[in-house]
């Protein structure tokens, strides 16, 4: 009987070196890796023209939004966007409209994105009123829960250090890590109320309402929970020299911690506020070129786990506004991350072994999805193939997200991806979506609870 697909003509990207070979796949996992001539028969061939293979990005920062928010972005629109970016899986964020946080909210949601979605989806969840629902939450597919600081999302009240440890402690049994957003809720305030009283309006103001000592004071209180919990804290886009600081010590003493940090934060400083204006806020901001350094000096000594992008999208409208206040934060990022990465590798900065380090085995690893993030025989035939040559501009008016903006915009590029595949099946050809939603799977944990 031929394999459903052979991939040949191409170089592969396995353990840190570039092997000429093809790959088989059958039944949606890659069944051989060997030289184009040792491939089995397949039903389909397809010709790679020579360019380069790589596990498919698992994108760990994902706001799909759709329910009440699918005007912003929905499950069809976003895993689009992620395939046309090389994303085959990403983690889903539960700031969402009914919230992501408890069993009977997590359900519905996956039940919703099963038939819709391109690529793979795991969840995240809030953590919910009653702590004792946690194991429903992770036993309904949560691959982890996640913590904003900076205000209440979810049913526990992020001020309250018992209350966390409790929820992180219960985590911790159940064997799935915390996500955290690492900034401080009563810091945030205090400086948005003082601006807001000197009648600031503008993007310095912002930066200013978000100073590094937010993010570094929740890293160190959020340390000492982890340190009584045992739980495996994943801190998001972290963005400071000093927030990087906090964790590097933990690491030190061997704390189970890891860290993410975005392309807009190691590509852009606040500098860029100038040319975007509100189109580049998030949370957190854009920082100094100091901090951009330090992220890319963390990130060459292995000390960064992963990039994700935040893909945080939101209306014209609603980004588009003259306060600051009043803009929502959130840059998407599905369609420029690799890319933009590519162009570093292609620049000498990062290596490809670094890149799929940074945005497939780790956050594999860390939300612990089995058989994917990497290309072993037996593992899930996600794939990306990438035309390392292949230049060109970034603009945001043919995203597939609804979100059409970026602070990369009118950025030259150099790297693109030219082929998805998911579970096997060829999603995006040379920009194009060639499946119907549903080609992806909702991804959970519970073959671990097995
Ligand atoms: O910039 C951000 N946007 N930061 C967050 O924490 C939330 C996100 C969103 O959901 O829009
Ligand atoms: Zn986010």
């Amino acid at each position: 009987m031929p394999v459903d697909t052979v991939l040949h003509n191409t170089k592969i990207c396995i353990r840190g070196n570039l092997v000429e070979a093809g790959l088989a796949i059958d039944k949606g996992k890659i069944v051989k890796i060997a030289k184009d001539t040792n491939l089995p028969p397949a039903s389909t061939k397809i010709n790679l023209k020579g360019h380069i293979t790589l596990p498919g990005i698992i994108d760990s920062h994902v706001h799909l939004r759709d329910q009440q928010l699918a005007y912003k972005e929905d499950f069809f629109t976003g895993t689009a966007a992620a395939a046309a970016g090389g994303v085959t899986l990403v983690v889903d964020m539960p700031n969402n409209k009914p919230v992501t946080m408890d069993s009977l909210s997590l359900k519905e949601r996956m039940k919703l994105a099963e038939k819709r979605v391109l690529v793979n989806v795991a969840f995240n969840s809030a953590f919910p009123k009653k702590l004792e629902e946690i194991t429903e939450v992770v036993k309904a597919g949560a691959v982890g829960f996640k913590v904003y600081l900076s205000n209440r999302i979810g049913g526990i009240d992020v001020d309250n250090d018992d209350l966390l440890f409790a929820a992180f402690r219960e985590a911790r049994e159940k064997g799935v890590p915390v996500a955290v957003h690492a900034e401080d809720r009563k810091i945030l305030e205090e400086q948005r109320n003082e601006m807001e009283k000197a009648g600031r309006i503008d993007t310095e103001a912002y930066v200013n309402a978000h100073p590094p000592e937010a993010e570094v004071q929740s890293i160190q209180r959020i340390i000492q929970i982890v340190k009584k919990s045992g739980v495996h804290v994943h801190f998001c886009h972290i963005s400071s020299a000093l927030g990087l600081n906090a964790i590097l010590m933990a690491k030190k003493t061997g704390l189970p911690v890891t860290c993410e940090a975005t392309p807009h934060n190691l590509l852009l400083s606040s500098e860029q506020y100038r040319h975007s204006g509100t189109f580049a806020l998030t949370d957190p901001p854009l920082r100094t070129r100091e901090d951009v350094s330090a992220l890319w000096s963390a990130l060459k000594h292995g000390f960064i786990n992963v990039i994700a992008s935040d893909h945080a999208p939101h209306s014209l409208e609603e980004k588009n506004v003259n306060s600051v206040w009043e803009a929502k934060p959130g840059i998407p990022g599905l369609e420029t991350t690799l890319s933009l990465l590519l162009t570093q590798v292609n620049e000498g900065r990062l290596s490809l072994t670094e890149l799929v380090r940074l945005t497939a085995e780790e956050p594999a690893k860390i939300f612990h999805l089995s058989a994917r993030g990497c290309l072993d025989e037996g593992s899930w035939a996600d794939i990306v193939v990438v035309d390392m040559k292949r230049e060109h501009v970034i603009d945001s008016s043919v995203f597939f997200s609804k979100a059409k903006y970026s602070p990369f915009d009118g950025m030259q590029v150099k790297g693109k991806p030219v082929k998805t595949f998911v579970n096997g099946l060829l999603v995006m050809d040379e920009g194009e979506i060639v499946t119907e939603p549903g080609t992806g799977q909702t991804v959970s944990n519970r073959f671990f609870l097995t």
